[in-house]
């Protein structure tokens, strides 16, 4: 067990990462728990707090462009385009490793996923580093990605040195992976730069088929991910059976029966939804809730990516 130290101060968190510790910090997306990507003895301490498989690379996280050169060993062109529209903000490109670092990051691959986060205090602490960090979900392995501080606190007090406390995340979901290293960019895990999105820099740009396949091309999708306790039941509409109090409902539209669960969510919008629904995993576990209904969504703009994650805590 280490002491976990809470603080506000960007500076006094990034003093671990360069004494060789790890820290949990805020992002726009959810919290990372990040590591010095030159300190090996670090990067393990991520896998052994989280119970992450070693088979699971890492995202490099840096505050600006001049931080490319010490991850990546060249930009595709491609790459270059979605850096020039979409960095800063809550999306990772997969591209070619710098030989400088450790493979224990990126799990033996010789690519990297490299994110630039917008959230101030995440900018603030990266500066203050001074080196790109490596970070996955600031989570136990399994459990849902943390969107607030104490989440991370639940997760992993006494077994990380620090946690970087900042406000409930912005989008709530994790970024959008785009593998940059093949004829045309490939959406690895959906997120908050969508399709859509990326498609109006790059018309080429498709969705990954690989998801459930045996040796996926994100290690990530092979996971039990973002899961809560209770089990998970998509419905298309408010459900209409009278449920159990000890049931949950999350979705865009009130159930006909709202007394009847335990705890009710209508999000007014699916940015919302997205916001809410790991948050909403978490407090229906600690209230012990058995089942939680969660309203199913377009599958457009960011629906794309909240059905990701509703489908994969559903089926795990
Ligand atoms: O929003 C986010 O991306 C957050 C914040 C902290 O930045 N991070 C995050 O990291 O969600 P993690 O480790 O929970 O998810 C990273 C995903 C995994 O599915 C992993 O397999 C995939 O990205 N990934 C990382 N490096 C990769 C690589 N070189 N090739 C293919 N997939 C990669
Ligand atoms: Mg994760």
């Amino acid at each position: 067990m280490v002491k976990t130290k809470l603080t506000q101060s960007p500076s006094i968190a990034a003093r671990f990462i360069q004494h060789g510790e790890i820290v949990a910090f805020p992002t726009e997306t959810v919290y990372g728990l990040g590591a010095n990507i030159f300190n090996e003895a670090a990067i393990k301490k991520i896998f052994l707090a989280k119970g992450r498989p070693a088979d699971n690379p890492l995202i490099a996280h840096i505050c600006d462009a001049s931080q490319l050169e010490q991850v990546t060993s060249g930009i595709p062109a491609d790459a270059a385009k979605l850096i020039e529209v979409f960095f800063p903000g809550p999306l990772t490109l997969i591209l070619p490793k710098n030989e400088k670092v450790p493979l224990m990051a990126t799990a033996g691959l010789n690519t990297i996923g490299v994110r630039m986060p917008k959230d101030s205090i995440a900018r603030q602490f990266l500066r203050a580093c001074a080196v790109p960090v490596v970070a996955p979900s600031a989570n136990l392995s399994g459990r849902p990605s943390p969107t607030t501080w104490q989440a991370v606190r639940t997760d992993l007090d006494g077994l990380i040195s620090c946690i970087l406390k900042g406000d409930q995340t912005k989008v709530g979901l994790e970024s959008t992976v785009v593998d940059c290293t093949s004829d045309k960019p490939i959406i690895l895990r959906a997120g908050a730069v969508t399709l859509e999105q990326l498609s109006k820099v790059i018309p080429e740009t498709e969705v990954s088929t690989e998801a459930g396949v045996v040796a996926p091309k994100s290690p990530g999708m092979k996971y039990r991910h973002y899961a809560p306790r209770a089990k998970v039941i998509l419905t298309p509409f408010p459900q209409y059976t009278v449920p159990s109090d000890t049931s949950a409902y999350i979705g865009l539209d009130a159930p006909f029966h709202p007394a009847a669960f335990k705890r009710v969510l209508i999000c007014k919008s699916v940015e919302e939804y997205a916001h809410e629904l790991f948050h909403f995993f978490r407090e229906c576990d600690k209230e012990e809730v058995e089942t939680i209904y969660c309203q199913t969504v377009s599958e457009e703009g960011l629906g794309l990516a909240l059905m990701d994650r509703i489908k994969k805590a559903a089926h795990g």
